[in-house]
């Protein structure tokens, strides 16, 4: 006997081997025991039955969304930036001016870890209420060793009150500290050899990201990060390719990084080895849109490398002050002519690869039964609406979660 079952609902089950695209089992049902996926089929060919039973009312049924690149822990705003940025101002500009990310990182420093998770609070619950189970958090505004690993508590208590799932990323190489000025290179050692360390010893990271651009650190750089990384056993992933061809998707495929975040200008030889070494181009709409960065990720090539790709919020202060997933899901769509299955995919198996999670992406037996319940007709709907919210309801671990907390 199962411990639940829903039924009277349409699955997308995005696995692999399904004929069509989205894994279709029209009037479908699914079977949960102990947190996972028991059965998933037809309803006319549901095995057994359970204590409790859920009639979904002609929902469509996919895993829950899992949010693969966040900077959802911080202190601030950078609204009025946004305004200098109308006046004419870029991003690059701001940030070399001093703005920008560093601007966020004084408002960081300044919030106990109490304030960092009242104010990410909000910003998880409008994920969750679209559907999404599993949300990676980065760090990122400390740059000194307390700050990260307060980020990354704040992180990780954020997923223990919340009914979702938490994974995290050191970014501590996001950017240079006022006190490394001119010395960008010994703060690139610095974090690999104390704020890594550290990070690790108190297990507040699940995985190391580096910023890698002509604003931020370099390809050398980005390596001693990634040897300390590996060193600790922590997986990689890179923040690159975002404002110039930096080699960042060779590199990312060097290192057997598990994603390659931003990616516009990733270059097709990099993307022939991504695809060999299984690193995800994580793609973020919402930011390119943000930033109003003209090119956009060469998605043609992506295809033909068979490059697995993603698609993520990005949701932080600076170049994405979304929180929508739904939302970037439509951009993915209009501004990189994603097509809908792609992006679903990119929201589901191919996002819980890009963290490295084996156990979620699918309705499959044995995979955790984290869902997403949805009012729609059809699942172009997820990608179509510009706005608004078809999320009836979540399970997380096979208990419903409608309500976030
Ligand atoms: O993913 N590329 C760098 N980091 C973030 C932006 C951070 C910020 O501006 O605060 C990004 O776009
Ligand atoms: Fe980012």
């Amino acid at each position: 006997m199962f411990d639940r079952i829903w039924l009277n609902a349409h699955l997308a089950t995005m696995t692999p081997d399904a004929e069509a695209a989205l894994g279709v089992i029209r009037d479908g049902a699914i079977a949960a025991k102990d947190g996972r996926i028991a059965w998933v089929g037809p309803r006319v060919e549901l095995p057994d039955t359970a204590e409790t039973v859920t009639d979904c009312g002609g929902a469509w049924i996919l895993p829950g969304l899992v949010d693969c690149h966040t900077h959802l822990v911080f202190g601030g705003d950078r609204a009025a930036e946004f305004e200098l940025r109308l006046e004419g101002a870029s991003y690059e500009e701001i940030a070399k001016a001093g703005g920008g990310i560093l601007s966020t990182v004084k408002a960081t420093r300044e919030a106990d870890e109490a304030s960092l998770v009242a104010s990410g609070q909000p910003r998880l619950e409008a994920l969750m209420a679209e559907g999404v189970t599993t949300v990676e958090i980065k760090s990122g505004y400390g740059l000194d060793t307390e700050t990260e690993i307060r980020m990354l508590r704040a992180a990780r208590r954020l997923g223990e009150a919340n009914p979702v799932s938490v994974v995290t990323s050191l970014l501590a190489a996001h950017a240079v500290p006022p006190e490394f000025k001119g010395r960008q290179s010994d703060y690139a050692r610095y974090v690999s050899e104390v704020i890594l360390p550290a990070a690790k010893a108190a297990g507040v990271a699940d995985a190391v990201d580096v910023f890698s651009d002509r604003i931020a650190f370099t390809v050398e750089e980005t390596r001693w990060v990634f040897d300390a990384a590996r060193k600790a056993g922590l997986p990689v992933k890179l923040h690159g390719d975002q404002l110039c061809d930096f080699g960042g998707a060779a590199l990312s495929a060097e290192y057997g990084a598990l994603s390659i975040d931003h990616a516009e200008y990733s270059n097709p030889e990099g993307l022939a080895a991504m695809a060999k070494a299984g690193t995800v181009a994580v793609l973020l709409p919402g930011a390119g849109y943000f930033i109003r960065e003209e090119k956009k990720p060469d998605i043609a090539a992506m295809r033909a490398a068979g490059v697995a790709m993603a698609v993520s919020t990005d949701m932080n202060p600076g170049s994405c002050p979304t929180r929508s997933l739904l939302l970037m899901m439509n951009m993915a769509c209009t501004l990189y002519r994603m097509t809908v299955a792609e992006v679903l995919l990119g929201v589901t198996r191919v996002a819980a690869k890009a963290l490295g999670l084996r156990d979620r992406g699918m309705l499959a037996p044995g995979l955790r039964c984290d869902l997403a319940l949805y009012a729609i007709q059809r699942p172009a709907e997820l990608c179509y609406w510009m706005g608004g919210n078809p999320c009836i309801g979540r399970v997380v671990a096979g208990q419903s979660a409608e309500a976030p907390r």
